[in-house]
Protein backbone atom coordinates (compact mmCIF):
# COMPACT_ATOMS: atom_id res chain seq x y z
CA UNK A 1 0.00 0.00 0.00
CA UNK A 2 1.54 3.04 -0.75
CA UNK A 3 1.10 5.99 1.84
CA UNK A 4 0.85 9.54 0.28
CA UNK A 5 2.57 12.23 2.49
CA UNK A 6 1.72 15.91 2.82
CA UNK A 7 4.09 18.35 1.00
CA UNK A 8 6.16 19.43 3.36
CA UNK A 9 6.59 16.37 6.10
CA UNK A 10 10.05 15.44 4.58
CA UNK A 11 9.22 11.63 5.17
CA UNK A 12 11.14 8.84 4.91
CA UNK A 13 12.49 8.15 1.11
CA UNK A 14 11.33 11.57 -0.52
CA UNK A 15 12.72 14.29 2.30
CA UNK A 16 14.48 15.94 -1.15
CA UNK A 17 11.09 16.20 -3.07
CA UNK A 18 10.13 18.71 -0.05
CA UNK A 19 13.02 20.20 1.03
CA UNK A 20 12.98 21.61 -2.62
CA UNK A 21 9.85 22.96 -2.10
CA UNK A 22 10.45 24.58 1.10
CA UNK A 23 12.99 26.55 -1.64
CA UNK A 24 9.70 28.06 -3.33
CA UNK A 25 8.74 30.66 -1.09
CA UNK A 26 11.99 32.57 -1.74
CA UNK A 27 11.20 32.86 -5.33
CA UNK A 28 10.19 36.73 -5.49
CA UNK A 29 6.95 37.17 -6.78
CA UNK A 30 6.22 38.60 -10.45
CA UNK A 31 6.46 42.04 -10.75
CA UNK A 32 4.08 43.68 -13.66
CA UNK A 33 6.14 45.78 -15.94
CA UNK A 34 6.13 49.42 -14.49
CA UNK A 35 5.08 48.93 -11.20
CA UNK A 36 7.57 49.46 -7.91
CA UNK A 37 8.66 46.11 -6.51
CA UNK A 38 6.43 45.62 -3.47
CA UNK A 39 8.12 46.11 0.07
CA UNK A 40 7.88 42.91 1.90
CA UNK A 41 5.18 43.16 4.03
CA UNK A 42 5.93 43.23 7.57
CA UNK A 43 4.89 41.15 10.45
CA UNK A 44 6.13 42.61 13.50
CA UNK A 45 8.20 39.26 13.85
CA UNK A 46 11.39 38.59 11.71
CA UNK A 47 10.16 35.43 9.01
CA UNK A 48 11.67 32.30 9.78
CA UNK A 49 14.40 31.98 7.62
CA UNK A 50 13.31 28.43 5.15
CA UNK A 51 15.62 25.91 5.85
CA UNK A 52 17.85 25.25 2.69
CA UNK A 53 20.58 23.01 4.00
CA UNK A 54 20.33 19.12 1.96
CA UNK A 55 20.90 16.16 3.89
CA UNK A 56 24.37 15.79 3.18
CA UNK A 57 23.81 12.09 2.35
CA UNK A 58 21.52 13.22 -0.27
CA UNK A 59 23.89 15.27 -2.75
CA UNK A 60 24.56 13.35 -5.54
CA UNK A 61 28.39 12.33 -5.43
CA UNK A 62 30.04 11.84 -8.86
CA UNK A 63 31.29 8.44 -9.28
CA UNK A 64 34.81 7.56 -8.72
CA UNK A 65 36.14 6.53 -12.01
CA UNK A 66 38.41 3.54 -12.00
CA UNK A 67 42.32 3.67 -12.82
CA UNK A 68 41.14 1.92 -16.43
CA UNK A 69 38.39 4.42 -16.63
CA UNK A 70 40.76 7.12 -15.93
CA UNK A 71 43.04 5.73 -18.49
CA UNK A 72 40.18 5.55 -20.98
CA UNK A 73 38.99 8.57 -20.33
CA UNK A 74 41.57 11.38 -20.88
CA UNK A 75 39.25 14.01 -19.78
CA UNK A 76 39.40 12.71 -16.64
CA UNK A 77 42.95 12.13 -16.01
CA UNK A 78 45.48 13.09 -18.05
CA UNK A 79 46.91 9.69 -19.95
CA UNK A 80 50.77 10.79 -19.79
CA UNK A 81 50.18 11.00 -15.73
CA UNK A 82 48.64 7.64 -15.59
CA UNK A 83 52.18 6.05 -17.57
CA UNK A 84 54.12 7.98 -15.60
CA UNK A 85 52.68 6.38 -12.76
CA UNK A 86 52.60 2.87 -14.02
CA UNK A 87 56.14 3.14 -15.53
CA UNK A 88 57.13 4.78 -11.91
CA UNK A 89 55.48 1.52 -10.54
CA UNK A 90 57.03 -0.49 -12.96
CA UNK A 91 60.79 0.79 -12.31
CA UNK A 92 60.09 0.44 -8.63
CA UNK A 93 59.31 -3.17 -9.21
CA UNK A 94 62.09 -4.26 -11.24
CA UNK A 95 65.10 -2.36 -9.11
CA UNK A 96 63.72 -4.10 -6.20
CA UNK A 97 63.66 -7.23 -8.14
CA UNK A 98 66.98 -6.99 -9.59
CA UNK A 99 68.35 -5.88 -5.97
CA UNK A 100 67.20 -8.60 -4.10
CA UNK A 101 68.33 -11.31 -7.22
CA UNK A 102 71.76 -9.33 -7.08
CA UNK A 103 71.85 -9.83 -3.26
CA UNK A 104 70.90 -13.48 -3.93
CA UNK A 105 73.87 -13.91 -6.07
CA UNK A 106 76.21 -12.10 -3.91
CA UNK A 107 75.04 -14.53 -0.92
CA UNK A 108 75.61 -17.26 -2.98
CA UNK A 109 78.72 -16.49 -4.36
CA UNK A 110 80.89 -16.00 -1.57
CA UNK A 111 80.40 -19.68 -0.90
CA UNK A 112 82.31 -20.72 -3.78
CA UNK A 113 85.68 -20.58 -3.40
CA UNK A 114 88.10 -21.23 -6.15
CA UNK A 115 91.82 -22.66 -6.08
CA UNK A 116 93.90 -20.19 -9.02
CA UNK A 117 96.98 -21.55 -10.13
CA UNK A 118 99.10 -18.77 -11.79
CA UNK A 119 102.20 -18.80 -13.59
CA UNK A 120 105.24 -16.56 -12.47
CA UNK A 121 108.43 -16.61 -14.37
CA UNK A 122 111.73 -15.51 -12.86
CA UNK A 123 114.65 -14.77 -14.29
CA UNK A 124 116.98 -18.01 -14.15
CA UNK A 125 120.32 -18.37 -12.32
CA UNK A 126 122.77 -21.29 -11.71
CA UNK A 127 121.35 -23.74 -8.82
CA UNK A 128 117.98 -21.82 -8.74
CA UNK A 129 114.66 -23.96 -9.03
CA UNK A 130 111.20 -23.44 -9.24
CA UNK A 131 108.72 -23.72 -5.87
CA UNK A 132 104.99 -23.36 -5.34
CA UNK A 133 103.70 -21.12 -3.10
CA UNK A 134 100.37 -20.67 -1.64
CA UNK A 135 99.04 -17.35 -0.44
CA UNK A 136 96.18 -17.23 1.68
CA UNK A 137 94.47 -13.86 2.24
CA UNK A 138 91.58 -12.15 3.69
CA UNK A 139 89.84 -15.07 5.51
CA UNK A 140 87.96 -12.36 7.71
CA UNK A 141 86.56 -15.48 9.98
CA UNK A 142 84.03 -15.66 12.42
CA UNK A 143 81.32 -18.09 13.42
CA UNK A 144 79.27 -18.81 10.29
CA UNK A 145 82.70 -19.49 8.16
CA UNK A 146 83.38 -22.41 8.20
CA UNK A 147 82.96 -23.19 4.98
CA UNK A 148 86.15 -21.80 4.32
CA UNK A 149 87.59 -23.59 6.70
CA UNK A 150 86.45 -27.05 5.14
CA UNK A 151 87.63 -25.49 1.61
CA UNK A 152 91.49 -24.75 3.02
CA UNK A 153 91.04 -28.49 4.57
CA UNK A 154 90.41 -29.91 0.81
CA UNK A 155 93.27 -27.22 -0.55
CA UNK A 156 95.75 -28.77 1.96
CA UNK A 157 94.70 -32.46 0.79
CA UNK A 158 94.79 -31.98 -3.25
CA UNK A 159 97.23 -29.34 -3.79
CA UNK A 160 101.10 -29.80 -3.68
CA UNK A 161 102.61 -26.73 -2.50
CA UNK A 162 106.34 -26.17 -1.19
CA UNK A 163 105.17 -22.71 0.76
CA UNK A 164 102.78 -20.65 2.33
CA UNK A 165 102.19 -17.08 2.32
CA UNK A 166 99.47 -15.34 4.61
CA UNK A 167 98.69 -11.66 3.69
CA UNK A 168 96.18 -10.64 6.45
CA UNK A 169 93.35 -9.85 7.57
CA UNK A 170 92.69 -13.38 9.17
CA UNK A 171 90.13 -12.43 11.69
CA UNK A 172 86.63 -11.48 11.29
CA UNK A 173 85.78 -11.02 15.45
CA UNK A 174 87.17 -11.44 18.48
CA UNK A 175 85.97 -14.97 18.42
CA UNK A 176 87.65 -16.42 15.09
CA UNK A 177 90.69 -17.29 16.72
CA UNK A 178 89.58 -21.35 16.60
CA UNK A 179 88.51 -20.98 13.08
CA UNK A 180 91.31 -19.55 12.57
CA UNK A 181 93.59 -21.64 14.01
CA UNK A 182 91.67 -25.00 12.20
CA UNK A 183 92.11 -23.25 8.75
CA UNK A 184 96.03 -22.95 8.81
CA UNK A 185 96.52 -26.12 10.80
CA UNK A 186 97.08 -28.33 7.56
CA UNK A 187 99.25 -26.01 5.98
CA UNK A 188 101.68 -25.29 9.64
CA UNK A 189 104.50 -28.46 8.48
CA UNK A 190 105.63 -26.22 4.99
CA UNK A 191 107.87 -23.19 5.28
CA UNK A 192 105.41 -20.25 5.57
CA UNK A 193 105.59 -16.57 6.39
CA UNK A 194 102.48 -13.83 7.20
CA UNK A 195 102.02 -10.66 7.40
CA UNK A 196 98.88 -9.30 9.52
CA UNK A 197 96.17 -6.99 7.71
CA UNK A 198 94.29 -4.11 10.12
CA UNK A 199 91.34 -6.48 10.45
CA UNK A 200 93.80 -9.25 12.21
CA UNK A 201 94.07 -5.88 14.85
CA UNK A 202 90.64 -4.84 15.44
CA UNK A 203 87.09 -5.69 14.96
CA UNK A 204 85.38 -4.45 11.75
CA UNK A 205 82.83 -1.89 11.89
CA UNK A 206 79.91 -1.33 10.16
CA UNK A 207 80.39 1.35 7.24
CA UNK A 208 78.40 2.21 4.35
CA UNK A 209 77.80 -0.09 1.74
CA UNK A 210 78.57 2.65 -0.33
CA UNK A 211 82.25 2.88 0.62
CA UNK A 212 82.55 0.04 -1.37
CA UNK A 213 81.67 2.18 -4.38
CA UNK A 214 84.09 5.28 -3.64
CA UNK A 215 87.45 5.55 -3.70
CA UNK A 216 89.61 5.59 -0.17
CA UNK A 217 88.85 9.21 1.15
CA UNK A 218 92.18 9.45 2.47
CA UNK A 219 94.57 9.37 -0.24
CA UNK A 220 94.05 12.92 -1.28
CA UNK A 221 96.38 14.05 1.95
CA UNK A 222 98.16 11.09 2.64
CA UNK A 223 101.45 12.54 3.67
CA UNK A 224 102.95 9.44 4.32
CA UNK A 225 106.59 9.22 3.47
CA UNK A 226 109.01 6.18 2.96
CA UNK A 227 111.35 5.20 5.73
CA UNK A 228 113.58 2.58 5.94
CA UNK A 229 114.46 1.10 9.58
CA UNK A 230 112.77 1.75 12.27
CA UNK A 231 112.30 2.97 15.96
CA UNK A 232 112.29 -0.37 17.47
CA UNK A 233 109.11 0.76 19.69
CA UNK A 234 107.42 1.09 16.36
CA UNK A 235 108.43 -2.51 14.73
CA UNK A 236 106.13 -5.00 15.29
CA UNK A 237 108.61 -7.65 15.25
CA UNK A 238 108.66 -6.76 19.30
CA UNK A 239 105.41 -7.98 19.49
CA UNK A 240 106.88 -11.64 19.02
CA UNK A 241 109.96 -11.22 20.12
CA UNK A 242 111.47 -12.48 23.06
CA UNK A 243 111.78 -9.06 24.26
CA UNK A 244 113.67 -8.93 28.41
CA UNK A 245 110.41 -7.52 28.88
CA UNK A 246 107.83 -9.79 27.45
CA UNK A 247 104.53 -8.93 27.74
CA UNK A 248 105.31 -5.21 28.10
CA UNK A 249 106.62 -5.46 24.17
CA UNK A 250 103.29 -5.92 23.30
CA UNK A 251 102.12 -3.16 25.40
CA UNK A 252 104.90 -0.64 23.43
CA UNK A 253 103.17 -1.98 20.04
CA UNK A 254 99.57 -1.73 21.12
CA UNK A 255 99.96 2.07 22.13
CA UNK A 256 101.97 2.52 18.86
CA UNK A 257 99.65 1.13 16.39
CA UNK A 258 97.13 3.50 18.13
CA UNK A 259 98.65 6.64 18.61
CA UNK A 260 97.71 6.85 21.89
CA UNK A 261 94.15 6.64 21.64
CA UNK A 262 92.31 4.38 23.69
CA UNK A 263 89.48 3.71 22.14
CA UNK A 264 91.31 2.22 18.95
CA UNK A 265 93.34 -0.56 21.39
CA UNK A 266 93.06 -3.61 18.91
CA UNK A 267 90.57 -6.03 20.37
CA UNK A 268 91.20 -8.90 18.11
CA UNK A 269 93.39 -12.29 19.67
CA UNK A 270 96.15 -11.64 16.74
CA UNK A 271 99.12 -12.09 19.17
CA UNK A 272 97.87 -15.69 19.86
CA UNK A 273 97.57 -16.00 16.36
CA UNK A 274 101.17 -14.31 15.85
CA UNK A 275 102.35 -16.74 18.42
CA UNK A 276 100.96 -20.40 16.65
CA UNK A 277 102.48 -18.89 13.19
CA UNK A 278 105.91 -18.51 14.75
CA UNK A 279 105.92 -21.57 17.13
CA UNK A 280 105.33 -23.49 13.34
CA UNK A 281 108.73 -21.85 12.17
CA UNK A 282 106.48 -19.35 10.23
CA UNK A 283 107.93 -15.73 10.04
CA UNK A 284 106.64 -12.59 10.71
CA UNK A 285 107.37 -9.71 7.88
CA UNK A 286 105.97 -7.28 9.50
CA UNK A 287 108.74 -4.34 9.15
CA UNK A 288 111.15 -7.50 9.06
CA UNK A 289 113.17 -9.30 6.57
CA UNK A 290 113.81 -12.70 6.80
CA UNK A 291 115.16 -16.22 4.81
CA UNK A 292 113.36 -18.98 4.18
CA UNK A 293 114.34 -22.15 3.10
CA UNK A 294 112.27 -24.59 0.97
CA UNK A 295 112.86 -28.47 0.23
CA UNK A 296 112.26 -28.76 -3.57
CA UNK A 297 112.19 -31.68 -5.46
CA UNK A 298 113.90 -31.54 -8.87
CA UNK A 299 113.08 -33.43 -11.83
CA UNK A 300 115.78 -36.23 -11.31
CA UNK A 301 113.96 -36.68 -7.89
CA UNK A 302 116.55 -34.93 -5.93
CA UNK A 303 115.99 -32.81 -3.04
CA UNK A 304 117.81 -29.71 -2.81
CA UNK A 305 116.80 -26.39 -0.56
CA UNK A 306 115.63 -23.76 -2.33
CA UNK A 307 116.26 -20.06 -0.47
CA UNK A 308 113.83 -17.74 -0.99
CA UNK A 309 114.63 -14.45 0.76
CA UNK A 310 111.75 -11.69 2.09
CA UNK A 311 110.69 -8.45 3.21
CA UNK A 312 107.19 -6.99 4.52
CA UNK A 313 105.97 -4.59 6.13
CA UNK A 314 103.16 -4.15 8.62
CA UNK A 315 99.87 -2.93 7.18
CA UNK A 316 100.09 -0.08 5.12
CA UNK A 317 96.27 0.19 5.77
CA UNK A 318 96.99 1.70 9.09
CA UNK A 319 100.39 3.68 8.08
CA UNK A 320 102.83 0.84 9.88
CA UNK A 321 104.51 0.36 7.16
CA UNK A 322 108.48 0.54 6.99
CA UNK A 323 109.93 -1.31 4.43
CA UNK A 324 113.37 -3.25 6.19
CA UNK A 325 116.77 -3.50 4.57
CA UNK A 326 116.46 -7.28 3.52
CA UNK A 327 118.75 -10.14 4.45
CA UNK A 328 122.08 -10.70 3.03
CA UNK A 329 120.31 -13.58 1.13
CA UNK A 330 118.44 -11.16 -1.19
CA UNK A 331 121.43 -10.57 -3.12
CA UNK A 332 122.25 -14.62 -3.36
CA UNK A 333 121.69 -15.18 -7.05
CA UNK A 334 119.91 -18.38 -6.37
CA UNK A 335 117.52 -16.70 -4.09
CA UNK A 336 113.75 -16.21 -4.92
CA UNK A 337 113.12 -12.98 -3.91
CA UNK A 338 109.67 -11.99 -1.95
CA UNK A 339 108.15 -8.68 -0.96
CA UNK A 340 105.14 -9.15 0.98
CA UNK A 341 102.28 -6.69 2.40
CA UNK A 342 98.68 -6.59 3.12
CA UNK A 343 97.01 -3.68 1.58
CA UNK A 344 99.29 -2.54 -1.70
CA UNK A 345 99.59 0.91 -1.49
CA UNK A 346 101.44 2.97 -4.12
CA UNK A 347 104.07 4.14 -2.28
CA UNK A 348 104.85 0.72 -0.45
CA UNK A 349 104.59 -1.14 -4.15
CA UNK A 350 106.91 1.77 -5.32
CA UNK A 351 109.17 1.32 -2.07
CA UNK A 352 108.98 -2.32 -3.28
CA UNK A 353 110.14 -2.06 -6.39
CA UNK A 354 113.35 -0.20 -5.65
CA UNK A 355 114.27 -3.38 -4.27
CA UNK A 356 113.73 -5.33 -7.51
CA UNK A 357 112.02 -8.37 -6.13
CA UNK A 358 110.90 -11.12 -8.63
CA UNK A 359 107.54 -11.27 -7.11
CA UNK A 360 105.42 -8.63 -4.51
CA UNK A 361 102.65 -10.03 -2.90
CA UNK A 362 99.71 -8.61 -1.72
CA UNK A 363 95.49 -8.65 -0.44
CA UNK A 364 93.35 -6.48 1.19
CA UNK A 365 91.34 -5.47 -2.17
CA UNK A 366 88.94 -8.74 -1.95
CA UNK A 367 89.25 -8.22 -6.01
CA UNK A 368 86.91 -5.00 -5.40
CA UNK A 369 84.48 -7.45 -3.48
CA UNK A 370 81.20 -5.59 -5.38
CA UNK A 371 81.77 -5.98 -8.62
CA UNK A 372 80.34 -5.61 -12.16
CA UNK A 373 80.51 -9.14 -14.67
CA UNK A 374 83.13 -8.03 -17.96
CA UNK A 375 84.28 -4.66 -16.09
CA UNK A 376 85.87 -5.63 -12.67
CA UNK A 377 86.56 -3.98 -9.60
CA UNK A 378 84.89 -0.58 -8.71
CA UNK A 379 87.28 0.30 -5.91
CA UNK A 380 90.35 -1.41 -4.32
CA UNK A 381 89.62 -0.05 -0.91
CA UNK A 382 93.17 1.68 -1.03
CA UNK A 383 95.41 3.65 -4.09
CA UNK A 384 95.51 0.84 -5.75
CA UNK A 385 94.27 1.39 -9.79
CA UNK A 386 91.56 -0.36 -10.23
CA UNK A 387 93.21 -2.63 -13.12
CA UNK A 388 95.27 -3.98 -10.58
CA UNK A 389 92.59 -5.28 -7.90
CA UNK A 390 93.37 -8.96 -8.31
CA UNK A 391 95.73 -11.40 -10.55
CA UNK A 392 99.35 -11.29 -11.35
CA UNK A 393 100.37 -7.72 -13.21
CA UNK A 394 103.55 -5.85 -13.72
CA UNK A 395 104.24 -3.14 -11.49
CA UNK A 396 106.20 -0.23 -12.90
CA UNK A 397 107.80 2.61 -10.74
CA UNK A 398 109.64 4.49 -13.08
CA UNK A 399 112.25 2.94 -14.75
CA UNK A 400 112.01 -0.05 -12.61
CA UNK A 401 109.40 -2.90 -12.64
CA UNK A 402 108.38 -6.29 -10.77
CA UNK A 403 105.41 -8.38 -10.89
CA UNK A 404 102.51 -8.03 -8.86
CA UNK A 405 99.81 -10.63 -7.80
CA UNK A 406 96.77 -9.19 -5.59
CA UNK A 407 95.23 -11.80 -4.00
CA UNK A 408 91.01 -11.41 -4.17
CA UNK A 409 91.24 -13.06 -1.03
CA UNK A 410 88.50 -15.76 0.77
CA UNK A 411 86.04 -14.11 3.37
CA UNK A 412 83.84 -10.96 3.44
CA UNK A 413 83.80 -8.40 5.95
CA UNK A 414 80.53 -9.65 8.61
CA UNK A 415 78.87 -6.34 7.70
CA UNK A 416 78.86 -7.04 3.64
CA UNK A 417 78.54 -10.88 3.43
CA UNK A 418 78.22 -10.25 -0.60
CA UNK A 419 80.78 -10.99 -3.38
CA UNK A 420 79.86 -10.34 -6.77
CA UNK A 421 81.69 -11.05 -9.75
CA UNK A 422 84.49 -11.73 -7.62
CA UNK A 423 85.06 -15.31 -6.64
CA UNK A 424 86.66 -15.69 -3.10
CA UNK A 425 90.18 -17.21 -3.83
CA UNK A 426 93.47 -18.74 -2.80
CA UNK A 427 96.27 -18.96 -5.22
CA UNK A 428 99.23 -21.02 -6.18
CA UNK A 429 102.11 -19.32 -7.75
CA UNK A 430 103.96 -21.25 -9.28
CA UNK A 431 107.92 -20.18 -9.65
CA UNK A 432 109.24 -20.96 -12.77
CA UNK A 433 113.03 -20.16 -13.35
CA UNK A 434 113.27 -19.10 -17.24
CA UNK A 435 116.60 -18.02 -18.90
FE1 LIG B 1 90.31 -7.91 4.01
Amino acid sequence: MSGSSAPGSGTHGSSCAPASLELSPQTPPRVPAGAAPAEPASTGATAPTPRTCLPRRCVPRPPVPSLDALVDHPSLAPRGLIARGRALGLAVGATTLAGAATFAWGQAERHFPVVRHIDVPVQSSPGMRGISVLQISDLHLYPGQEFLVDFLGRVARTEKVDMVVSTGDNLGSADGLDLVRAAYEPFLHLPGAFVLGSNDYYSPRFKSWSSYLRRDPRLADDTFVLRRGLDGDQQHTDLTGAGPEGGALVDTHTSAATDGDSHLRPDLPWHEMVSDFTAAGWVDLSNRAATVEVAVEGPDGSSAQQPVSLIGVDDPHLDRDRIPDPDPSWQDPRSLRFAVAHAPYVRVLDGFAREEPDLVLAGHTHGGQLGLPFYGALVTNCDLPRRYAKGLHTWYSGRLSTQLHVSAGLGTSPFVPLRIATRPEVSVLHLRPVD
